[in-house]
């Protein structure tokens, strides 16, 4: 077994994925037998950027297995706020802590953390880049309550350009044999070129839709997304998209009896409350079923016969990231990384 920092979720074969995903499912039936499996760990959490299920999932569920848990969750309240570097402040946390969970504001940072860290990091979340651990507790709840991962017409609606959550999710799920995408957004929302690149490379039907009561029909699952105010370069470009995708019951009663409605949370508008008590609404079993998925998460990457792996793409000098967000352009010291990606180089950390 060789991974052990989780940058993105494909760096997990299928059958580590599964041993995951069973091991979620033995914690969930027995969580009494796994109260002592992390006695004496110590995990990090290092939270850049706002969070709450993530961080608090992440903390409970080291604190359930018997573990411990230091961190921050505003950087202003630690020495990053005294300009300390995102290499120095991940190399001395890595001397005092496990395992470390971290999300920032940045495109590929924890891959940038990855390269300085002595102990596992956990991409709890990099910008609008990726967020597997969002992704494998989104996994663990289609597993609970549709009872597969394939065969799927899955929709995902709202914020696809600058949604983490459905960069991951599209690329776990294209995986899968047979499943198809709908992908519901307005025209200056849609997934970036990369992740359609990856549907095609992995041959998964997918179609564009720009009215979620016409697509709704056809879904078995609905993974609905807030608009992310906080990526927007300007307030009225986020206005003009706020409010254009809302399930009501009115657009729920032309969908399937058994479709399941999946949300990263948190909601702003874009689901209206009367939808929560429909049966068809999981979001809020999601939560649980996350902490679960991270205590299986957590009791994996600790497993010692796990070693460091850092599979940090190619040196390339030459090389400087387009894309605004990167953690390339704020810390600058990082060494140009490319990999290959449909016979181009991208940048290694953002993927642009
Ligand atoms: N789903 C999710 O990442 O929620 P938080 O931002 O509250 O962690």
């Amino acid at each position: 077994m060789a991974v052990k920092h989780l940058i993105d979720l494909d760096e997990f074969s299928h059958e580590e994925l599964f041993k995951i995903l069973n091991m979620a499912n033995l914690i969930m039936k027995n969580p009494g037998y796994y109260t002592d499996s992390c006695h004496g760990k110590v995990m990090a959490t290092l939270f850049y950027e706002h969070s709450t299920r993530t961080q608090m999932s992440f903390q409970t569920a080291m604190l359930r297995l018997g573990g411990t848990v230091i961190g921050f969750d505003n950087p202003l309240n630690s020495s990053v706020s005294k300009g300390e570097s995102l290499k120095d402040t991940v190399r001395v946390i890595s001397n005092y802590a496990d395992l470390i969970t971290m999300r920032h504001v940045d495109e590929g940072a924890a891959k940038a953390a990855a390269l300085y860290s002595r102990s596992p990091i956990i991409n709890a979340g990099d910008g609008g880049h990726l967020h597997p651990t969002q992704t494998l507790t989104d996994i663990v709840t289609l597993l609970e309550t549709k009872g597969t991962l394939e065969n799927l017409t899955i929709g995902l609606c709202g914020d696809l350009k600058n949604g983490r959550t459905v960069h991951s999710l599209i690329k776990a799920m294209s995986k899968f044999n047979n499943n198809k995408f709908v992908l519901i957004s307005t025209k200056e929302l849609t997934v970036p070129d990369y992740i359609k690149a990856i549907l095609k490379k992995n041959n998964c039907p997918f179609s564009e839709s720009t009215s979620l009561a016409d697509a709704i029909g056809e879904l078995d699952v609905l993974y609905m997304t807030r608009i992310q105010k906080e990526r927007f370069l300007s307030e009225i470009d986020y206005i003009n998209q706020k409010g254009v995708f809302v399930l009501d019951m009115e657009k729920l009663n032309k969908a399937k009896s058994d479709l399941k409605i999946l949300h990263p949370l948190p909601r702003v508008d874009e689901i209206d409350i009367a939808v929560d008590d429909d049966p068809r609404a999981v979001y809020f079993d999601q939560t649980e079923y996350g902490m679960y998925a991270r205590m299986a998460l957590i009791l994996h990457i600790l497993d010692s016969d796990h070693k460091l792996i850092n599979d940090t793409g190619d040196v390339n000098p030459a090389f400087t990231c387009e894309n605004e967000k990167c953690i390339t352009n704020k810390e600058i010291y990082l060494p140009k990384l490319t990999k290959a990606e449909e016979n181009k180089q991208v940048c290694a950390y953002c993927e642009h």
